[in-house]
């Protein structure tokens, strides 16, 4: 298997480009069940999700076709076509490795009236249920049977009336799967209390391009009309903000000063608010958002929130620059149950965390030094990636596996800015 190996100290700078969303591709990829006609995504992330995705829409019957796959290649194209669906079951072995699979329960009962998914399982961030996606499209008129590990949805009389739904908890993946099922009902639909992330917009800003119809996008309230059919498109993936964030917090971390270029400020507010709350130079530039380190990183006191809020999937990030500022931190967070998975990594790696349920207190170290650890999330491994960047002497990041879901070629955009860090296989 294979592993990273940095050697910490250099100050990063330069240029990243930030691909396109992974987040944003997995739901938008699904979206090609919901016509016959051809449905094209630009800049694509080259990622091991993406790849599996497009293998669980074959199983069903779509043709996938790519190009720009030269290993020199950022951002691909990809054509999927959905003439008719061979199969409406999304099997146990597929959305075992990618939980994200869920996400074609919507638009497969919204087009053939019935879908089969096998349930995804516990995770390792928390339990993460998909009770709220059932709810929610049994308010708009599917009926629900759980046995033997999967999901049945059905369409009464083959099509989804449609109806109203109120979230008792904000869920990105439930108003995803819900609004690919609604936009193809009979009649309309009301989603409150719905997931504003910018995912979430362009995942609507997609449907709309396919002949969808929705009101309130950007907003917690969603009105689909529903259409009989809708049409083919051709679409560019939202830039990253995870990864943009990530990298940021690699700037900071090293007393860096990077340009990111693609990085779109409107989609990650908190997040630059918060490196700005530390201390942290950041600029605004055409095309690009440079961050430029202070000399010593302030602590922060953070929660994360659904969107417009710090968002979880930074928290890892944060943390592992908050170790080495000049105080006490305070993170808390309430999404999910089970994220501080890197805490011992980090403490093994020389850090100060303290955690108590759901708040941590980091107690930011002068020195942090290198060490063979691992993590059993993406976000927790780019943690670790980011403390053996600052970290002295070497870090050997195992389990590369949860990276490659989620950072195109990591290694490569971070020899660019002067990092020496490398990827080494068993051998
Ligand atoms: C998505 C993102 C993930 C991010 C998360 C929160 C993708 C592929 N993944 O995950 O990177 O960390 O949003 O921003 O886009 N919940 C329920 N019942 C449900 C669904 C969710 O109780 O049916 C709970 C979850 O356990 C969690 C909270 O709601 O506590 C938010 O989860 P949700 O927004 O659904 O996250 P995902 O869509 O799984």
């Amino acid at each position: 298997m294979d592993r990273i190996l940095i050697r910490g100290g250099n100050r990063l700078s330069g240029k990243i480009a930030i691909s396109g969303a992974k987040n944003a591709a997995l739901t938008l990829m699904p979206c090609a069940l919901l016509t016959d006609e051809p449905l094209t995504l630009r800049n694509l992330p080259r990622l091991a999700d993406v790849d599996s995705f497009g293998h669980l829409l074959n199983e069903l019957g779509a043709s996938t076709a790519i190009e720009g796959t030269r290993p020199t290649d950022f951002g691909r194209v990809m054509t999927m076509r959905t003439g008719q669906l061979s199969s409406t079951v999304a099997p146990y072995d597929i959305v075992r490795k990618m939980r994200a699979s869920i996400l074609v329960l919507g638009p497969l009962v919204g087009r053939a009236g019935v879908a089969t998914v096998s349930l995804p399982g516990g995770c390792a961030i928390g339990n993460r249920p998909i009770d709220l996606h059932l709810k929610a499209l049994e308010a708009i008129g599917a009926e629900i049977e759980l046995a033997a590990g999967y999901v049945k949805a059905t369409a009464p009389g083959g099509r989804l009336s449609g109806g109203r739904f109120r979230f008792p908890v904000v869920s990105v993946g439930a108003t995803e799967n819900v609004l690919m099922a609604a936009v193809t009902a009979k009649g309309g639909s009301v989603l409150e209390n719905a997931a504003r992330e910018p995912e979430i917009v362009d995942l609507c800003n997609l449907l709309v391009a396919m002949g969808a119809s929705i009101h309130g996008i950007g907003t917690e309230t969603l009105e689909i009309e529903g259409r009989d059919r809708l049409h083919g498109a051709t679409y560019k993936v939202m830039p990253d903000r995870i990864e943009a964030g990530s990298y940021a917090c690699a700037a900071a971390i090293t007393g860096g000063d990077v340009d990111l270029v693609g990085a779109n400020a409107n989609d990650m507010r908190a997040t630059l608010d918060a490196l700005v709350e530390a201390g942290v130079t950041v600029e605004e530039k055409k095309g690009a958002i440079r961050i430029a380190a202070p000399d010593r990183i302030k602590p922060l006191t953070l929660s994360t929130a659904p969107y417009p809020g710090f968002a979880t999937d930074m928290q890892a990030q944060f943390m592992a620059m908050l170790c080495m500022s000049s105080g006490a931190s305070v993170l808390t967070e309430t999404i999910f149950e089970n994220r501080y998975m890197h805490v011992p990594e980090l403490t093994r790696m020389g850090a100060n965390i303290e955690v108590h349920g759901r708040t941590a207190v980091v107690h930011g170290v002068d020195r942090m030094t290198g060490a063979q650890v691992m993590a059993t999330d993406l976000r927790a491994s780019m943690s670790l990636i980011l403390a053996g960047l600052a970290a002295e002497g070497e870090t050997q990041v195992n389990r590369v596996y949860h990276l490659d879901r989620g950072y195109e070629r990591l290694e490569e955009k971070l020899q660019g800015v002067g990092a020496d860090i490398e990827r080494a296989g068993d051998g």
